[in-house]
């Protein structure tokens, strides 16, 4: 359970499909929704740290997880555990507690 929860937007930009950022204890974070179940995650790769912005996200048959790739290199993170499923990333992605309250968007601060 998150010891306090960050506002960092409105709901509905994710229910349009948009994405939504913001700073939480130092971190940048990324949230969007996937087929309906709220992700949010660290805005860096574990690659060579670039931001994750434009990255896709999608199902994926081989893991119960959604999977957002890299845009630069193509590596594929779980969206609920951050693990990397694929090189050239090792290290997982690290992910975040977020829920929506009263259409916004919180973020539960590790
Ligand atoms: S920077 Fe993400 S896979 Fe290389």
């Amino acid at each position: 359970m998150a010891a306090s929860w960050i506002d960092i937007g409105a709901a509905a930009v994710l229910q349009s499909g948009g994405r939504l950022d913001g700073e939480v204890d130092g971190y940048y974070v990324a949230a969007l929704l996937l087929e309906g179940e709220l992700h949010a995650f660290e805005d860096r790769c574990t690659h060579d740290g670039e931001s994750l912005t434009g990255a896709e996200v999608e199902r994926d048959a081989s893991t119960p997880c959604g999977v957002v790739i890299c845009p630069r290199h193509g590596a594929r993170f779980c969206l609920r555990t951050g693990a990397a499923l694929t090189p050239p990333a090792y290290e997982p992605l690290t992910v975040f507690a977020a829920r929506i309250r009263e259409g916004r968007v919180e973020i539960g601060s590790p």
